[in-house]
């Protein structure tokens, strides 16, 4: 299942070299005036996001940033109020400390910041003991690839099962780990775009292999806040080799904003703080996700729609004949055939959903879960388009 987009290995899976950058969702102006839309005719099932828009709050929170004046470059308060929020979490006894905490422009720059770290490159290089690659458990987000590559290193990547429930075999995960030694293995939990969510077991597992040799599990927690029961990942950051990456443009729909952060080691958090650029989380930014995070129930909010939303549309699609995959996050994953067929056809009506030829799944879309009566017009169209032959 080795993604688009890939120079790779057949027979090891490695990628490697200079390639297309990474395939993402989203709406652009280009495909728009291709069909003669216009934004408003639009709705955007291909990034998954926060279904209920973001917290009333942060709009006011923005109309009072000083645009004349930069930004603080080491988002201190931001910091403290993630600080205050995580210490709240899981764990209730559980101190985050602002020096575990960094925040970035979405949390892609800190994916991007994890491998100028730790591969190759010439400011830095692999953790001492391990080898200067990558390990990706795929079909998963393209950035990883994307971002190793461009720091120089073999990325290998450790497919799933090609068929349902698309989990992976975990002891060879550990072989394969353990022998090659990669200085990062990248993990995201839920997958994007399977919907598998590894429970705490499993995960420790690949942590232990990891810690074995002192590499790095970057475990991507993007879709985390729409997980029904998520298990408590914090305490993982405290042996020092696993990294947490969570995205507040996911929690609470800042996608025009973009801001992320990761809960490391101390170690960790100052050598990637050493490679980012200054000022490259911006003051709307900042100030919004202070806001969103001072509204407590906005996540449970969030969660309670997306499960509403979610359960419609596996009802009404599975009811339309097509395999609708059981999915722990805010999307689905759905084998209609051929996906960028169907990915045209709905555009056509306004209707964006993601074609997942570019994971290697090319017979799916992903539908990202958008507020229900936009899921219930999306199940219509497909229901529409089917009845008259696809
Ligand atoms: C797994 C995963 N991580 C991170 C991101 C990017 O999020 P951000 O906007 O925080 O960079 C995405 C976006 O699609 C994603 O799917």
């Amino acid at each position: 299942m080795t993604g688009q987009g890939h120079d790779s290995d057949p027979a090891t899976g490695e990628t490697f070299g200079a390639a297309s950058r990474p395939v993402h969702g989203g709406v652009r102006p280009a495909d728009l005036r291709a069909l003669g839309l216009r934004p408003e005719d639009v709705l955007d099932f291909s990034a998954s996001i926060s279904p209920i828009g973001p917290p009333a709050a942060t709009w006011e929170a923005m109309a009072q940033v000083d645009l004349t004046a930069y930004p603080d470059p080491e988002c201190l308060e931001l910091r403290e109020a993630l600080s205050r929020h995580l210490s709240g979490a899981g764990d209730a006894n559980r101190a985050v400390p602002i020096e575990r905490i960094l925040v970035g422009n979405g949390s892609t720059e800190l994916i991007h910041l994890l491998a100028r770290a730790f591969l190759g490159s010439p400011q830095s290089g692999p953790r001492p003991g391990a080898a200067n690659s990558a390990l990706l458990f795929t079909p998963t987000y393209g950035e990883y690839s994307g971002a190793c590559r461009l720091a120089g290193a073999p990325v290998i990547s450790f497919d799933a099962d090609k068929s349902p429930p698309f989990r992976w075999d975990l002891d060879e995960a550990v072989r394969r780990i353990k022998e090659g030694r990669p200085s990062l293995v990248f993990l995201c939990n839920p997958n994007n775009p399977t919907g598998v969510y590894l429970d705490a077991g499993d995960v420790q597992t690949l942590a232990e292999a990891v810690a074995g040799y002192g590499g790095l599990l970057v475990l991507d927690e993007a879709y985390l806040s729409f997980v029904a029961d998520p298990w408590d990942s914090l305490g993982l950051v405290d042996g020092g080799n696993v990294v947490l990456l969570r995205s507040m443009t996911k929690d609470y729909a800042l996608t025009a904003l973009r801001l992320g952060y990761a809960v490391a080691s101390e170690d960790v958090v100052a050598a990637l703080a050493a490679l980012q650029p200054d000022w490259s989380v911006n003051g709307l930014a900042q100030a919004a996700g202070l806001a969103a995070l001072a509204d407590a129930g906005y996540l449970d909010r969030a969660r309670a729609a997306v499960e509403k939303a979610r359960d419609l549309l596996v009802h009404r699609l599975g009811e339309q004949g097509f395999t609708v995959h059981p999915s722990s996050a805010n999307y689905l994953l759905v084998d209609v055939g051929d996906g960028a067929q169907w990915r045209e056809r709905l555009m056509r009506r306004g209707l964006f959903v993601r074609d997942c030829a570019s994971f290697g799944m090319p017979t799916c879309i992903r539908i990202g879960i958008r507020p229900l009566p936009d899921c219930q017009r999306l199940a219509d169209a497909m229901g529409e388009l089917s009845a008259a032959g696809g």
